[in-house]
């Protein structure tokens, strides 16, 4: 019997006991490949050798270094190259252990901007359904993943949540991208306006909806628009690229298509790889000064935070995909993925959208395409998916309420930015098997 509380109470998953490359062992001798990146986190695939060796490196210099007594290099160093590597003046950087954390950073950090600047008042964000920033009480207050918010809504701050910018479900038959787009920012300047400028503190999103959504790329002009209605009313504009970001869609913050600079920029996943607990924010220079010359203090901190192992892994990861160009691999390979998925899924009955950015890519899973009708959630059909992929080696990342927490299927996926195109057809050839099985297994 575990003694660990596994994430299914009635089932304990296979033992991983070695992994390289796309490749994840486990304890029966069975091999998977991973798709997915487990959770779009492993960017440069398992046991990469540049990686370990900076992390045996750091080990053996200073394995830990509390931050409220000293800084480290690899911190200071780690911090430097993401703030040079950033757009705009995103020059300063606050070093966590993972995803939530750093979301519960981002919220505590623009609040006590607010309150450094006279506004006390301002309490309220604005965040959108059908999002998901984490899992601890502030970060599940702000997101619209309903199916994990239910149990814990009494515990969760109210937040006014606006609708998604996903257009293969908001934008009607007949509706141009531009006016859809242009209806979603009139509902966010209404939503504005209901809550008083003068009580909002930020709009929070993910740049590319991650896991939620499953992999929904915002529509041209979407955050160029945010930006400008944050800036008019005077808000803060907090972009959550724990999935999207450090890569994942071709460029190292996926905001950087979009034309915009957020204020706050919250990361995780692909910043440590999966190799460290790593998380971070990036804050733009007004921020952090109104700081300096208030306070001179951010109310917050952890134990673990700018951990020098969990850094050295982080800047490890940074110094392989600047040298082995694998920002320009993930546009390419991405693209050869993308074409790879269409031949196999775009003429598919229950594949009604293929959707993505980069190499976060998906596909939703509908019973009917002209209706884009779902499959009853009864049939559990992500589940099925999983399950049928994992039996053929194949590790994908399926969700249900893919259109509102309860209805809705899609699969997502991650794969390593190093994948080779022969990965890719090969991870594209199972999960067509393991689709058919499913259809067959949960319909
Ligand atoms: C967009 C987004 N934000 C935040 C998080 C939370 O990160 P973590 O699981 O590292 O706490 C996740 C995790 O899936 C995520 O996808």
């Amino acid at each position: 019997m575990s003694h660990i509380i596994h994430r299914n109470l009635r089932r304990t998953p296979p033992l991983a006991v070695s992994a390289s490359g796309l490749t994840v062992r486990d304890s029966q001798g069975r091999s998977y490949l991973d798709a997915s990146g487990g959770a779009a986190v492993s960017s440069l695939g398992h046991a990469h050798p540049d990686v370990l060796a900076a992390m045996h490196a750091q080990i053996d210099r200073n394995a830990y270094a509390h931050t409220a007594f000293f800084t480290c290099d690899a911190a200071e160093e780690l911090a430097t190259r993401l703030a040079n590597d950033a757009p705009g003046d995103l020059d300063h950087v606050y070093l966590v252990s993972g995803g939530s954390e750093a979301m519960e950073t981002a919220l505590k950090l623009a609040r006590q901007y607010w309150l450094e600047a006279g506004q006390p008042d301002r309490s309220v964000f604005i965040g959108l359904r059908q999002s998901y920033h984490g899992n601890t009480l502030g970060a599940l207050a702000i997101g619209g993943n309903e199916w994990r918010r239910r149990p814990f809504e009494p515990l969760l701050m109210e937040v006014p949540r606006v609708s998604p910018c996903n257009e293969y479900r908001g934008r009607a038959d007949g509706q141009s991208t531009e006016d859809y787009t242009a209806a979603l920012l009139a509902e966010l300047e209404t939503t504005i306006l209901e809550q008083g400028p003068q009580h909002i503190i930020g709009f929070v999103a993910e740049t590319v909806v991650g896991a939620t959504g499953g992999a929904v790329p915002p529509t041209p002009g979407y955050f160029k628009g945010v930006r400008k209605l944050c800036d008019q009313y005077g808000i803060l504009l907090i972009l959550d690229e724990v999935m999207c970001g450090m890569g994942r869609t071709g460029t190292l913050y996926a905001f950087e298509q979009d034309g915009v600079v957020p204020d706050l920029v919250v990361l995780g996943k692909g910043l440590g790889a999966g190799y460290q607990p790593i998380g971070a924010v990036l804050a733009r220079e007004h921020i952090v000064r109104q700081l300096r010359d208030g306070s001179g203090a951010f109310l917050h901190g952890h134990t673990y935070m700018g951990h020098p192992v969990a850094a050295a892994a982080a800047l490890a990861v940074q110094k392989v995909i600047q040298r082995d160009c694998l920002l320009g691999a993930v546009t390419v390979r991405g693209a050869a993925f993308r074409r790879m998925l269409r031949d196999a899924f775009g003429g598919h009955p229950h594949v009604g959208d293929i959707r993505g950015r980069g190499m976060l890519l998906a596909l939703e899973l509908v019973r009917d395409r002209d209706s884009k009708q779902p499959f009853d959630p009864a049939c559990q059909l992500h589940a099925a998916v999983k399950e049928q992929a994992m039996s053929r080696g194949l590790m994908v990342y399926p969700m249900g309420g893919t259109i509102d927490g309860r209805n809705g299927d899609h699969i997502l996926l991650a794969p390593p930015f190093i994948a080779t195109e022969a990965e890719l057809a090969e991870i594209t050839s199972r999960l067509a098997d393991a689709l058919t099985s499913a259809l067959t297994s949960a319909t």
